[in-house]
This record gives structure tokens, sequence and C-alpha cells, in this order.
């Protein structure tokens, strides 16, 4: 069954987060539509909602599975007056976020995998793409893209993934509201941005910290290019993944992708 737009219109009470209901069945992409709207001037905090996605995207290039009936895709539009360069802060805000909403019905550890692919039982659960257009001078619009397994069969993943990926339904054995779950998400994000533009970074570090996957790992990441390896150090005050290699000395890593090594 697809959402009713009126029903979740009328639920939605947050104060920014979700003060604005986009909701089509099909879209190529919430990302695409609600970057599109942002450029047209929607207001912060509008959710752009899809009940499928034909051409859903990811990090790096890569797309993202979104069948109907089963899973949220939702993008979330953002004016925060804050320098282009602190806007991958807000992924990781985000990652916090959709973890707390996920740990609301799901006992099992919620993890984060820098920067922001949630994990149960070391499987992806949900993962988090922001796009952001600035304008002179600043940030005009972030769209943070939520795209979150709910519903679906493990059958149902394409064979590449179906090792590697799960839904909240295969972690907890029953079906989920995918209405419940976006109210728990806006309802989490909220207070976390709310902290972030008033407080900073610092806090939204603490609370990612405590859900890092990586402690005590060793890390394998993929940066311009270039493939480097170490034993994940924590995150830095700006969310730059540190990596320790061999001889200790700690290594920033801005922007990329971390494969956690066995073993
Ligand atoms: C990743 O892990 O690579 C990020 C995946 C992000 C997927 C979501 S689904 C809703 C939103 N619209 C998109 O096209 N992508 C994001």
């Amino acid at each position: 069954m697809p959402f009713d737009a009126k029903v979740l219109q009328s639920r939605l009470t947050g104060k920014r987060i979700g003060c604005r209901l986009h909701y089509e069945e099909t879209v190529d992409s919430t990302n695409r539509v609600a970057m599109e709207l942002a450029q047209g001037g929607a207001p912060e905090g509008m959710v752009v909602l899809a009940d499928r996605q034909t051409a859903g995207r990811g990090r790096l290039q890569r797309s993202w599975q979104s069948p109907p009936g089963c899973n949220l895709y939702l993008s979330v539009i953002l004016r925060p007056a804050i320098p282009p360069h602190d806007a991958s802060q807000i992924t990781l805000l985000a990652g916090v976020a959709v973890a707390e909403a996920i740990s609301a019905v799901c006992t099992e550890r919620v993890g984060i995998k820098w920067p922001n692919d949630l994990l149960i039982g070391g499987r992806k659960v949900c993962g988090i793409l922001t796009e952001t257009r600035t304008a002179t001078g600043g940030i005009d619009s972030v769209v943070v893209g939520i795209g979150l397994n709910v519903n679906m069969e493990r059958a149902d993943f394409d064979p590449a993934h179906r090792e590697t990926a799960t839904s909240l339904r295969e972690e907890t054995g029953r079906d989920h509201s995918r209405e419940d779950l976006l109210f728990l998400l806006c309802e989490r994000f909220e207070p976390w941005y709310e902290i972030f533009l008033r407080d900073g970074f610092a806090p939204v570090r603490e609370g990612w910290l405590a859900r890092a996957e990586m402690t005590g790992k060793r890390l394998r990441v993929l940066f311009c290019d270039e493939v480097r390896e170490g034993v994940f150090a924590g995150i830095d005050r700006d969310g730059a993944l540190l990596i320790a290699d061999e001889q200790g000395a700690i290594r920033r890593i801005i922007a990329g992708d971390a494969t956690i090594m066995k073993g």
C-alpha cells in the first residue's frame, strides 16, 4: 500500500522538520526532487517522500534499491546558516538521529560506519546521501536523503547486497509501520538539528562516537582514488575520519568510503 499523504501531513507535528510534506507515489529520486523544490524556494524542514524511486541515488555514484510498498525513501530540505565546509557534519548528525529512531523499534545495537551507514549486526539497514547547493556567500540548501530498509525481505535484495544489507523486518522478525518510522525520524532529527545550530558540532560528535561501529577496528579507506589503511582513531572536531597508521601517525580523511577489515 502506498502512503496516505493527508494522514501523514496531519500527524507531522514537528516545528521545523516535517513542517511541510511533499509526497509522490513514484519519483526518480527524492533527493533530485528535493533539490529542485529547494531551488524553487521550498522552506526549511520540508520532507519529500516517495513510495518508490526509479533512480534512487547512493553515495559515490551508486544506486539505491527502491521497490514500492516496503521501505522509506525521503529527503529533508535544510537551510542552515553555516559555512559550506561544515555541511558534511549534517550528514553525521542525520546518522545519529536516524540511529535513535531505529533504536525505538529495534533492540539490537544500531551502529554507524563513517560517514553515515547505519548497521545492525554489521549489515547496512540505512544509507544517507547529503547534497548541498551553494550560493554566493554560503549555503543555499542542504538536502539530506535517507533510505531506510523497513519491511524488505532478504530474498528481495539485489544478489550483490544480500549478504551485506538488511532491513528492520529481517532484524526484528516483524513488519514495521513506515508511517510511525517517518514520524520517529522527524522527531529525532529536529532536536539534533536544533542542538547543532545552537551549540555546533561537538555534541553531535559525542553522539556519533557513542554509536561508532569502527572502534578498535582496522579500516581500508578509499579517498581520492587512493587506498589507505589504518586503525580507527575517532573523528576530528570537524567530522573528518581519523586513522592511525603502523607508526601511530594519525591521518585525516575528509571524504571517502571506509570498509571495516575482518580479523
Ligand atoms: C548510500 O548509502 O549510498 C546513500 C543512499 C541514500 C538513499 C536515499 S533514498 C532517499 C534519497 N533519495 C535518493 O535518491 N537517495 C537517498
